[in-house]
């Protein structure tokens, strides 16, 4: 036991750290400690060629460091194939494994907030599991959420509102549902779709005056913000763009009317 226990003090730690939604200011004071002080900072990729906006975003952090760190390039293809999705996370999680096995530290950089959404949550369960004597940590991040909401100047939710956050790809009869309940919704991945969602909310009692704001790319450099009125949207034009999201709100809080073009 006693040799088990002084084993496991020489592993090192597996660290998910939260690198905000892509303003590089919007990170933690704790985030970047870490990140100026641990070995390997692994970083998730969609494709080997793929450019990491997560990376692009404490390059200024990783430039300030006595010593470069280790970069470790993690491929997660988007896929809806879950063994073929789950062989990468066992992939991942064992070169995450063998790392800190061999005592470093490595933190996990994901834009926004670990828990939210994160391909960061599969690798945390499939460490969890296999490779339990390795300790990890959360260093909670700015959420999209939040930063769209300031963004926008549209409050999330205020006294006993109840509030929805909905992936817009879910069945439709599920957001009806969900919208029925709720007088604030955020859409996320929202773009492709936001518009066919009208006929929805207004089935769940959403008046054509009820608030919407649309914020893609919040934080970076082609950021742009549309704000109105949800009987405006069909006149919108909504380029796609996965880093797109909507807050609606039953009520008609007043607005500073944003009408940017999208594109
Ligand atoms: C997989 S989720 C990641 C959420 C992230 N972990 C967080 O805490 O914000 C991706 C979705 O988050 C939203 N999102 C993330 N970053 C965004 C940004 N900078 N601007 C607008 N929406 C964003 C979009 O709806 C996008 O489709």
């Amino acid at each position: 036991m006693l040799q088990k226990c002084r084993w496991k003090s020489l592993v090192g730690k597996f660290i998910g750290i939260g690198v905000g939604p892509g303003d590089p200011e919007l990170i933690t004071v704790k985030a970047v400690k870490t990140l100026k002080t641990v070995d390997v900072i692994a970083v998730p990729k969609t494709h080997a060629d793929a450019p990491s906006i997560a990376l692009s975003l404490i390059k200024h952090i990783l430039e300030e460091r006595a010593k470069p760190a280790e970069v470790l390039e993690l491929v997660f293809p988007m896929t809806k194939n879950e063994s073929e999705a789950k062989k990468c996370w066992a992939e991942s999680a064992r070169l995450i494994a063998e790392k800190a096995e061999s005592g470093k530290t490595i933190a996990f950089i994901t834009l926004g907030d670990p828990f939210f959404y994160s391909t960061f949550i599969y690798l945390f369960q499939t460490l969890k599991q296999k490779y339990p004597h390795v300790t990890m940590e959360i260093i909670p991040g700015v959420t999209s959420l939040t930063a769209c909401a300031a963004r926008a100047q549209v409050p999330l939710a205020e006294k006993d509102e109840v509030i929805a956050i909905i992936p817009s790809d879910i069945d439709f009869k599920l957001i009806e549902e969900t919208a029925e309940h709720a007088d604030n919704i955020v859409f996320m991945k929202c773009a492709h779709r936001f518009k066919a969602l009208m006929p929805i909310l207004e089935k769940s009692g959403f008046t054509k005056n009820a608030t919407v704001a649309l914020v893609r790319r919040c934080g970076m450099s082609d950021e742009a913000v549309i704000i109105g009125r949800l009987g405006d949207v069909p006149e919108w034009n909504i380029p796609e763009d996965y880093f797109s999201m909507a807050i609606v709100k039953r009520s008609e809080f007043p607005i500073n009317r944003e009408k940017e073009d999208l594109l």
